[in-house]
């Protein structure tokens, strides 16, 4: 990964102490990590209690007392779409704007709170005339649209359960995720924009009910593409036409804190996507919390942009639940930054006047290459925070972010976070911390954790380790939606002993001198390809599943624009090796490992070779393979069964 190593991060010297008027101005008092430090659960309680409206109050903080499920806040109710929504109203800030929506193709939308919680209620009236109850899962697949946001809150606000999907997935995908939550009701639209043009979701909606076997009983279509689309009479319906009947009031239910929000699912090392289950009132009061000092919030004057996608965690905590919850004005953009030209981001935060602007590092450096001509066109001065997420951002990505974008002035906040936690762990906060390039610094206040060496004893700077959580924390997962085995061994089993459960997060890291902790990218076979999780096992089993393929190995190798890429090693059988050449069965598994997850799971490049380096007891070298993908000398070969195999394949791709 072009990211960090150790010894380059050590010679970064450079360092950024907050401003004096962004001190002074911060909503975060100084105090904030004393207070946490005292009294680590007691802080949870009155951050819940100081940041959210209770239906009626909690008495207990934490229990832990069947770890690792852990319960937050669990005698108390709570409803999340009425915090994210109707109090704000009532407050007397219904005037406010919630959300500049920009569409791609140059549809826009300006709506105030009044106006998305009398959306909200309509949609939550429609949910439930549709027969959706509490405890129901509602599949979420649709374009970064309004409706992607009023979809979610209504669900929210009648206790129901989502499953957002993110609209890049294919409909294989699709089919698997409302299979594994039995999904009663799919919300999704007729198409999107993407790179100027309707790209169709409906279309894939209806190839994973196509079996007929499905647990779906209702199909929600939101007009957006104004593409074609088939119709299943009876069970497809336009949201328009059913909205529109639905009356404007719906009064919000308090729901115990425990009650399921959100599945999210995301690839693990091994098997299918892990549905990640999150629960409202410790979900909601970490990602409140977060949002507000992470980002120093303004409520009143900020206008806050979080480039993410809905389809995950980062738009679910960071564009819906923590924005909304704080009472933010929020710009949510449909399309992607080069459409319909290069400066398409920087045109709209110079339009709204963005002030805090979160993305991921790959945009950060897909922009350095372009270059700092095209943000130079635009007037973003407004902006006085910056902020990173997805994967470790190097220094010199982090400098041109503040150079560039930032004017030379804004502080960054580099977030360390996953779906599993559900909210911002590891981060500066902007109005305290002296920043330093290329590291995520400090647990937020109330967090703890740990590095550990593989024998679970704490490493000492600067030695590198695992990163783990060593306390249970708000917004952590509750579980895996249908698994509860996988959600122990998964995150439970590496370091925990039965006096002292700590979660194991799949991450290097690195303290150093300073006590700032240095992110250093996955340990296990999860890939990061553009801030996206990626399983290597997935995409093997989806080339495998392909006819041609007898044999396959996927490996994450290092690429400059998106952090890491897939690259595919692949034995072809032996009957089918005449059919085509290589270059076409490349271009062939290519595309079938799009169609079978989604775009970006498409290798970068598929290598068809004889043998796959395996060692004397079979298990695949992908260290080896690494090294042929990243051009690098090959390592040591010496525990392969066949230790000419390594040379044969790295001369042949020559
Ligand atoms: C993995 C989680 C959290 C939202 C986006 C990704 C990597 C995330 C950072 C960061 C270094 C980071 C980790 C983590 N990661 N943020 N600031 N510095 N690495 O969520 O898909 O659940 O992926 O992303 O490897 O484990 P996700």
């Amino acid at each position: 990964m072009p990211t960090n190593s150790i010894d380059s991060l050590l010679r970064e010297t450079r360092r950024f102490a907050p401003a004096e008027d962004f001190s002074s101005n911060s909503v975060t008092p100084p105090d904030i990590y004393d207070r946490a430090a005292e009294d680590r659960v007691g802080f949870w309680a009155d951050t819940a209690r100081e940041l959210l409206h209770w239906h009626s109050p909690f008495t207990e903080t934490l229990d832990w007392s069947n770890p690792p499920f852990a319960k937050w806040f669990a005698d108390g109710s709570i409803n999340v779409a009425y915090n994210c929504l109707d109090r704000h109203v009532i407050a007397g800030n219904g005037d406010r704007v919630a959300l500049y929506w920009e569409g791609e193709n140059g549809d826009t939308a300006r709506i105030t709170y009044a106006e998305l919680t009398g959306e909200v209620k309509k949609a939550a009236n429609l949910l439930t005339s549709l027969g959706v109850q509490q405890g129901d899962r509602v599949a979420i697949y649709l374009p970064v649209i309004p409706e992607a946001v009023i979809a979610m809150l209504a669900v929210a606000r009648i206790g129901a359960v989502h499953s957002v999907v993110f609209g890049g997935f294919s409909s294989e995908s699709l089919r698997s995720r409302i299979d594994d939550a039995s999904a009663k009701l799919v919300i999704t639209a007729d198409g999107g924009w993407r790179k100027g043009k309707v790209f169709p979701l409906k279309a894939a909606v209806d190839g994973a009910l196509a079996n007929g076997t499905s647990t779906v009983e209702h199909v929600l279509v939101v007009q957006r593409g104004h593409n074609d689309v088939e119709w299943t009479e009876g069970r497809d319906l336009w949201w328009h036409d059913e909205i529109v009947a639905m009356d404007a009031d719906h009064e919000a239910q308090g729901f115990e804190a425990e009650n399921p929000l959100f599945i999210l699912y995301t690839s693990g090392t091994t098997g299918k996507p892990k549905g990640i289950l999150h629960t409202s009132g410790g979900y909601l009061t970490q990602v409140a919390f977060t949002h507000k000092h992470v980002f120093d919030l303004h409520p009143e004057t900020d206008v806050y942009w979080c480039t993410a996608d809905v389809g995950w965690i980062t738009g679910h905590s960071y564009v819906v639940y923590g924005p909304l919850a704080n009472g933010a004005t929020q710009v949510l953009y449909e399309g992607t930054p080069d459409t319909p030209h290069q400066g398409r981001w920087w045109e709209i935060v110079q339009k709204y006047g963005v002030t805090i602007f979160y993305t991921a590092p790959t945009a950060i450096r897909s922009f350095m290459k372009i270059g700092r001509q095209i943000p130079q066109q635009f007037d973003l001065s407004s902006l006085r925070l910056l902020g990173s997420v997805g994967e470790p951002i190097n220094p010199e990505a982090w400098i041109w972010y503040r150079d560039i974008i930032g004017g030379g002035e804004t502080p960054i906040v580099d977030t360390w976070w996953q779906t599993e936690t559900g909210a911002i762990m590891i981060s500066a906060l902007p109005g305290l911390t002296t920043l330093k390039p290329g590291s995520a610094q400090v647990p937020i206040p109330g967090i703890k954790i740990d590095i550990l060496g593989e024998d679970g004893t704490r490493v000492d700077p600067p030695h590198g380790g695992l990163l783990v959580v060593s306390e249970p924390w708000p917004s952590m997962l509750r579980g895996i939606w249908n698994d509860p085995d996988r959600f122990i061994e998964t995150y439970w089993s590496k370091f925990s002993t039965p006096e002292k459960y700590k979660y194991f997060a799949g991450d290097g890291a690195h303290v150093d001198t300073d006590g700032d902790i240095v992110l250093l990218g996955r340990v296990d076979d999860v890939m990061n390809v553009s801030g996206h999780r990626l399983s290597t096992q997935e995409i093997e089993s989806a080339l495998v599943s392909h006819p041609i393929v007898a044999e396959a190995a996927v490996v994450g190798a290092e690429d400059e624009a998106t952090g890491q890429a897939v690259v595919a090693f692949v034995i072809i059988k032996s009957n089918q090796q005449d059919a085509q050449t290589a270059t076409e069965a490349s271009a062939l598994l290519r595309q079938h490992v799009s169609e079978q997850i989604g775009a970006i799971a498409r290798p970068r490049q598929v290598f068809i070779v004889a043998e796959l380096p395996k060692t004397r007891s079979g298990k695949i070298m992908r260290r080896l393979l690494q090294d042929v993908a990243e051009g690098r000398e090959i390592g040591d070969t010496t525990t392969l069964a066949d230790t000419s195999v390594m040379q044969i394949i790295s001369d042949k791709l020559k």
